[in-house]
C-alpha cells in the first residue's frame, strides 16, 4: 500500500511540476518586453518551486484537480519572484538561483520597476479572475511582505532583538506567502472552512520552519550548493534565528566578539574568512543545533495542523514536504 502511494506520489509530482513550467513557458508574458524577459531569466534560473506546489497540493488534498488550478499557483510563484527581485535590491545580494540576481544584468532602477510592474499585473489578474476572499489574501500577503521585509532593515544590527520579533518578520516576510498559496489552493477548491484553516496553519508553520532553515543556510552552506550569496545575512548585520540562539547560550567572548563585528556597517567591507570565522563562531555556540531544534518543532506543528484532512496522497506529500526541511536541517548541522 504504502509502495503504491510512494510510486502514485512520485509520478503526480514529476507531472505537477512539469505542468508548472509548461505553462509558465507558453502563458507567461505582459505587454512589457524587456520585464518580461527580466522575469523570465528569473523562472528559467530554476528555484524550487515549492509555493505553487502548496497550492496545488492543496487543492487536490480537497478534491480538485490540480490541473485546474496551474494559472494561480503560477501567481504564487510571480509574487515569489518579484519579492526575490527586490529583496536582492534590499540585501545587496548579487547572485540568486545560480546566475546573477536582476539588480546586476538589468540595474537597480530597472529591478524596482520590475517587481512594482509584475505584482501589478498579477493583481490586475487576479481581481478580474478570481472570487472574494483570494484577492484579498493576495493583496494581504503583499502588504505583509514588505512589512516584514521593512521591519527586518529596522532591526539590522540589534542584538537585542527579542525572539519573538524576530518570529513577527519571518511570519510576515516569508511564512505569509507559504499560507496563502495553501490557503488559496484549498479555497479554490472548494473546501469547508475547517479544512481550509489547516492549510492556512500548514503553511504558516511550514514556512517559520522554511525560513529558519533558510537562515542556517547562511551559515553553513556553500554558494554553489544554494545559488546565491552564503554569509550575506552576516554582511548585511540581519538578526538571524542561529545568532538570536547562539546570543542566548554562547559566552561574553562570543558575544563580545560578535557585538564588535555588529557595530561596524556593511560599508566597512568584510573579508570572506571574516564572515566565515563568525559563522564558525555562532555554530560552535549551539546555534546551528538549537536552530535545528526549533525547525523541528515548527515541521510537527505544520504536520499536526493537517490533521483535519484526512490520509490522502496530497497529505502526505506536503508531510514529507515539511519532513524534508527538518531532514536538510539535520544534514546542516551533523
Ligand atoms: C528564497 O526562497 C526566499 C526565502 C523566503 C528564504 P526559496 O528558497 O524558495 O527560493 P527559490 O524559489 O527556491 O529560488
Ligand atoms: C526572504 O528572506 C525575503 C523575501 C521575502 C524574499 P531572505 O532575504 O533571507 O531570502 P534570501 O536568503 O535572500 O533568499
Ligand atoms: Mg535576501
Ligand atoms: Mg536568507
Amino acid at each position: 500500500m504504502i509502495g503504491t502511494r510512494g510510486t502514485r506520489a512520485e509520478s503526480d509530482d514529476r507531472d505537477l511540476s512539469a505542468l508548472v513550467e509548461e505553462f509558465f513557458r507558453t502563458t507567461f508574458a505582459t505587454d512589457n518586453l524587456l520585464i518580461t524577459e527580466a522575469v523570465r531569466r528569473m523562472l528559467a534560473a530554476g528555484g524550487k518551486r515549492l509555493r505553487p506546489r502548496l497550492t496545488l497540493l492543496a487543492a487536490e488534498a480537497n478534491g480538485a484537480d490540480p490541473r485546474e488550478h496551474l494559472a494561480l499557483a503560477a501567481y504564487m510563484e510571480l509574487i515569489h519572484v518579484g519579492t526575490l527581485i527586490h529583496d536582492d535590491v534590499v540585501d545587496r545580494a548579487d547572485t540568486r538561483r545560480g546566475v546573477n540576481a536582476t539588480a546586476i544584468d538589468y540595474g537597480n532602477r530597472v529591478s524596482v520597476l520590475a517587481g512594482d510592474y509584475l505584482f501589478a499585473w498579477i493583481f490586475k489578474n487576479v481581481t478580474a479572475n478570481y472570487p472574494a476572499p483570494v484577492p484579498h489574501i493576495l493583496s494581504s500577503t503583499l502588504a505583509a511582505i514588505t512589512d516584514g521585509e521593512v521591519l527586518q532593515l529596522r532591526a539590522l544590527g540589534d542584538l537585542d532583538l527579542p525572539l519573538s520579533q524576530y518570529l513577527e518578520v519571518v511570519v510576515k516576510k516569508t511564512a505569509s506567502l507559504f499560507s496563502a498559496s495553501a490557503e488559496c489552493g484549498a479555497i479554490m477548491a472548494g473546501a469547508e472552512s475547517s479544512r481550509v484553516k489547516a492549510l492556512r496553519d500548514f503553511g504558516r508553520h511550514f514556512g517559520i520552519a522554511f525560513q529558519m532553515l533558510d537562515d542556517l543556510l547562511d551559515v553553513t552552506a556553500d554558494e554553489s550548493e544554494i545559488g546565491k550569496p552564503v554569509g550575506n545575512d552576516l554582511r548585511e548585520r540581519k538578526i538571524t534565528i542561529p545568532l538570536i540562539l547562539a546570543l542566548e547560550d554562547g559566552s561574553r567572548e562570543v558575544r563580545g566578539e560578535i557585538e564588535r563585528y555588529y557595530r561596524t556597517g556593511p560599508e566597512q567591507g568584510e573579508r570572506p574568512a571574516e564572515l566565515r570565522r563568525l559563522s564558525e563562531l555562532i555554530l560552535a555556540a549551539g546555534g546551528a543545533r538549537k536552530t535545528r531544534e526549533a525547525i523541528a518543532d515548527y515541521v510537527e506543528r505544520a504536520k499536526s495542523a493537517l490533521a483535519p484532512l484526512g490520509a490522502t496522497p496530497a497529505r502526505l506529500e506536503l508531510a514529507a514536504l515539511a519532513d524534508g526541511l527538518a531532514r536538510d536541517s539535520v544534514a546542516r548541522t551533523r
